[in-house]
């Protein structure tokens, strides 16, 4: 059963707009900055943009560093174990900063906090921070800073982990980290309880956005600059099911906008792909050639087991009716190998499909259990050696696709969203001491390196690519 959700809009919310003022007046007089750590997916990557947003409404600046920092927020992920590792790591590390500067306050939000298990083991072993909230209450961290900062060496946990809610957040501050590309919820929430996943445990049911709230955040955000919006969902299919809409819908509408480029969309389940989807992929102009369609397993007994509600012929067909409808399209995909019964011949059945389905790039990840899911549980764990060894080989044949179809690109003319001047991590990570290396991304979401003086961000050029690594192309600008 779909329930209905309720609307927190922030602009209106006296306790939040209170709360804010009250840490603004605290912070005045002095310069106070904050910094954010991010873990996880495109989601937390727009949310920690909210938490910014709001710490700057609440006087913070942004720090340079965390050593700068005079409050660290943590957005924390906990799809793998990988991701939890590394973020109590982080927090051991974080104690020193500490134990030089004890006003700093530390605060832990996002995923993982929304497990019990985590916020005892955050209570015993880290007590020093200040602030853990839970999914979904971004709208109580100028409180929560407030409490910390009033009431320090006293009462200095604050814990605002409450039960998954069904809100929605309307009008949150956002300091948005790029203007060219930006991110756009359209709904929260997953309904599909794959075996494997911990998402909908830690982000509760669907709810979906009013389109009216969508389309005319999406206005404002062209009117700023913004060129290209992905509009993001962890089934972004499934958006509109509980409001009467569709997402084949809010994609026409989101075509009409005058002055948006290109539009974009993450995650799509394969089983709520519906024709009216395609079709509007098809005759939608700014929707990209390029679909983010997880797989998870080429093995049909497999996604059985992951609750997938298809099986490889099904998948395989959905995506011959998307290459039909759209010739130009360029596939990418989430697998995981070593699912609890996974057997050589399943892994097989993977990499076959792989093989013929020519995906442009995917994430490929070891299955690991999650505390609370049905596949932890599962018999037929399959050894972290074979594991390890089954991901070798599929990362390999992937690397051979990917590195063939970026080649495929060579010589020909391309256009591309220019985002401007690399930073400089991604100028080391392309291994190019160029200060003017700028890059684009492709319609097919291909990333672009070239070298220009003049800034070109939020241009789009045609571009002929003259030479390819493994996912990334680089180029020269034509005709300008
Ligand atoms: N182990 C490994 N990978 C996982 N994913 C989700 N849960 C797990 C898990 N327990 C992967 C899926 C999903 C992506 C976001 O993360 O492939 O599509
Ligand atoms: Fe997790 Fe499946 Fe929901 Fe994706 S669709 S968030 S994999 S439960």
């Amino acid at each position: 059963m779909r329930m209905s959700s309720c609307v927190k809009n922030l602009a209106l919310d006296s306790a939040f707009q209170g709360a804010v003022r009250q840490v603004f007046q605290f912070n005045q007089n002095q310069l106070r900055y904050a910094y954010i750590y991010t873990f996880g997916c495109q989601m937390n990557v727009h949310e920690s943009e909210i938490f910014t947003g709001i710490l700057m409404e609440c006087g913070y600046l942004q720090a340079g560093s965390p050593e700068q920092a005079d409050v660290i927020l943590i957005n924390t992920c906990c799809i793998r174990e990988h991701a939890e590792q590394k973020i109590l790591g982080l927090l051991g590390t974080l104690r020193e900063l500490k134990e030089k500067k004890p006003e700093l306050i530390i605060g832990l939000c996002g995923c993982m906090t929304q497990q019990r298990h985590f916020s005892e083991k955050i209570r015993s072993r880290f007590p020093y921070v200040d602030i853990v909230l839970g999914t979904n209450a971004a709208d109580k961290l100028p409180e929560a800073v407030l409490k910390a900062l009033t009431e320090q060496g006293k009462a200095k946990k604050t814990v605002f982990l409450e039960e998954n809610d069904n809100s929605i957040l309307e009008n949150a501050p956002t300091a948005r980290a790029r203007s060219v590309t930006s991110w756009l919820t359209i709904m929260y929430g997953c309904n599909n309880f794959c075996t494997y996943c911990i998402v909908p445990y830690v982000r509760g049911r669907e709810r979906s956005r009013d389109s009216n709230a969508i389309l005319s955040e999406a206005q404002q955000l062209v009117k700023e600059g913004t060129k290209e919006i992905t509009l993001l969902g962890q089934n972004v299919n499934s958006y509109g099911k509980e409001l009467n809409e569709s997402f084949a819908h809010l994609l026409r509408q989101m075509n009409q906008i005058d002055g948006l480029e290109r539009i974009r969309f993450m995650t799509s389940h394969p089983k709520d792909i519906s024709d009216e989807v395609i079709d509007a992929f098809a005759q939608c102009g700014k929707v990209c050639e390029h679909l983010h369609l997880p797989l998870q397993s080429g093995s049909s007994r497999i996604l059985q087991a992951m609750n997938r509600h298809y099986d490889a012929e099904k998948y395989w067909k959905i995506v011959e009716k998307l290459r039909t409808a759209q010739p130009k399209i360029e596939i990418s995909t989430d697998i995981i190998v070593g699912f609890p019964g996974e057997t050589e011949e399943d892994f097989q059945q993977t990499l076959e499909f792989v093989e013929r389905m020519r995906y442009s790039f995917a994430f490929m990840f070891a299955f690991s259990p999650r505390k609370g899911t049905k596949a932890a549980d599962m018999e037929g764990q399959v050894p972290n050696e074979v594991k390890k060894e089954r991901l070798q080989r599929l990362i390999e044949l992937q690397n051979q696709i990917s590195t063939q179809i970026s080649r495929d690109y060579i010589g020909k003319t391309v256009e591309i969203l220019s985002e401007g001047f690399c930073a400089q991590d991604e100028e080391e990570a392309h291994s190019a001491k160029d200060p003017l290396l700028q890059v684009g991304r492709t319609r097919t979401n291909k990333k672009v390196y070239f070298s220009c003086e003049e800034d070109t961000q939020g241009k789009l050029l045609q571009m002929d690519i003259t030479n390819s690594a493994t996912v990334t192309l680089n180029g020269k600008v034509v005709n300008r």
